[in-house]
């Protein structure tokens, strides 16, 4: 039986909503307005350009790992199937894949992906499935542009089973979380290898096929981290110069050592303070500023810990484009600390908490940010996030985003875990299939915050009928009861 949520007043699900007009009365009431337009299969198929490379429709569809690798950071079946199915989808954009460690003390858990020696074998017969399965799907793989997104996990790393933080700085409510200590502040010097080990991921990336790498900077990840590190001495820290250092630096060695390859950047746009469930379960911000104080670690911040403030944000991507990068796919805050605002969920995970306010709220914002970077820097090939929470929406606000210059593409993530056909069926002009709809009940949190690989558990069949999802359902009844 599926977790009952404790009521409450403020949200209400999109499953419920019968029809456009509540949608709108909703929206209204919430004092929020989607771009919406009636021709989604007319705006959503149109190409662009990244580059000098076209694209052949609006789909994206965003990294999604699957805590499935081997213990040694390869491959499995599972692996293999999700990327078939993400080929599957139509979506002619694939933004990464999933998060691969550019090395093993980069892993955010024992089973991600990590760059290794058997790497190009791997990667490119990953690759090549995707490429397969769209082939399948769709009768063509013209267009397709395919990414491999490269990561170090930095404070949230954990290659073998117990935290083993890399920190660009201590922070006041998050170095308790995983046990950090000065001691884990990494030097300017282990900073400088790592840019080795970007490098020579992209060299493997390239040879393995594929057409660009997202240099990730975004989910509370090292890159991500040192945007904020405003305290930070020497040559990574201090003002944006030296906070962005680390990305000129790559983006040159990519430009020596695998000529050709494409760059781009997964950015969390804007960041809060952290939240924790606070009294029923609701999300709360740990700290407030009061008086003259100021919350610093937000990238994308106003100060307040809340709010936003673009401006920083606004120079990255001018900087973006004078490094020669064309694409930018925009997120905001951690999964870790504030889940709420880029995984807009009516059902939190087991480590979360509910939202603290409508998620349709936290997917205007996005859609707002995302809309402001677009706009602004034209050079720029953005892709949105944070979408499925629409469900039945998602694709008239989709074309909607589109028609009005808010994004390049559209990024589909929880949902293609789920109904991986949604971008075909909208291309094809055939009905949602309802029934396959992602309900956002975030067991594919859940499962691997419990060790368990992650999936579909509700609707995928193959997980649905699987071992583990018994053991969610006791790890989730176990929950319950102590709650
Ligand atoms: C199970 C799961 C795995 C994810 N894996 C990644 C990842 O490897 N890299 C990444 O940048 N984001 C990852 N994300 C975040 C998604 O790419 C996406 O930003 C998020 O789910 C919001 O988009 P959506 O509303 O379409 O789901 C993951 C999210 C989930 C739920």
């Amino acid at each position: 039986m599926r977790d009952a949520p404790p009521v409450r007043f403020g949200v209400e699900q999109v499953r419920k909503l019968k029809s456009d007009a509540a949608f709108e009365d909703r929206c209204s009431s919430l004092d929020i307005a989607f771009p919406r337009s009636g021709i989604p299969n007319e705006v959503l198929a149109t190409p662009f350009l990244v580059g000098s490379r076209r694209v052949g429709n609006r789909f994206c569809v965003l990294p999604m790992e699957g805590w499935d690798g081997t213990a040694d950071g390869r491959p499995t079946e599972n692996v293999e199937r999700r990327w078939s199915r993400f080929g599957a989808s139509g979506a002619k954009l694939v933004w990464g894949g999933e998060a691969v460690a550019v090395r093993h003390d980069g892993r955010a858990n024992q089973r991600q992906l990590n760059i290794g020696p058997e790497s190009v074998g791997d990667l490119s017969r990953l690759r090549e499935l995707l490429v397969s399965a769209h082939r399948d799907a769709t009768g063509t793989v013209d267009e397709l542009v395919i990414g491999l997104q490269l990561t170090h996990s930095g404070r949230w790393a954990n290659p073998a089973g117990t935290a083993a933080p890399k920190i660009a700085f201590q922070h006041p409510f998050l170095d308790d979380r995983v046990g950090a200590r000065a001691g884990d502040v990494v030097s300017d010097g282990w900073l400088d290898d790592l840019v080795g080990d970007f490098v020579e991921a992209a060299r493997v990336a390239f040879e393995a096929g594929f057409d660009f790498v997202d240099v990730k900077h975004c989910h509370g990840y090292l890159l991500h981290e040192l945007l904020s590190a405003t305290e930070r001495p020497g040559p990574y820290g201090g003002g944006l110069t030296g906070r962005t250092r680390f990305l000129g630096l790559v983006t040159e060695g990519i430009r020596r050592d695998a000529p050709g390859l494409m760059v781009g950047v997964r950015l969390s746009a804007f960041d809060l303070v952290p939240h924790c469930p606070g009294p029923d379960r609701v999300g709360t911000p740990v700290f407030l500023p009061s008086g003259k104080e100021r919350y610093r670690f937000a990238f994308g911040g106003d100060g307040t810990g809340l709010g936003i403030d673009l401006t920083e944000v606004h120079a990255f991507c001018e900087l973006l484009v004078a490094l020669g990068i064309p694409l930018l796919c925009v997120t905001a805050g951690s999964p870790y600390y504030s889940p709420h605002i880029q995984r807009p969920a009516y059902f939190p995970p087991s480590d979360g908490y509910l939202a603290p306010r409508d998620p349709l709220i936290e997917v205007a914002r996005m859609i707002d940010v995302t809309s402001e970077l677009a706009t602004s820097h034209p050079a720029l090939s953005v892709v949105a996030s944070g979408l499925t929470y629409l469900q039945e929406w998602l694709p008239g606000v989709a074309a909607g985003i589109v028609a009005g210059g808010g994004a390049a593409s559209i990024g589909y993530g929880r949902g293609v875990l789920a109904y991986p056909g949604l971008p075909n069926d909208v291309l094809g002009s055939r009905p949602l299939a309802r029934s396959e709809l992602c309900r956002t009940f975030s067991d594919c949190t859940t499962a691997p915050r419990h060790g368990l690989v992650s999936g579909c558990y509700p609707i995928d069949p193959f997980y649905k009928s699987s071992q583990e999802r018994v053991q969610l359902t006791i790890f989730k009844k176990q929950a319950r009861d102590t709650d």
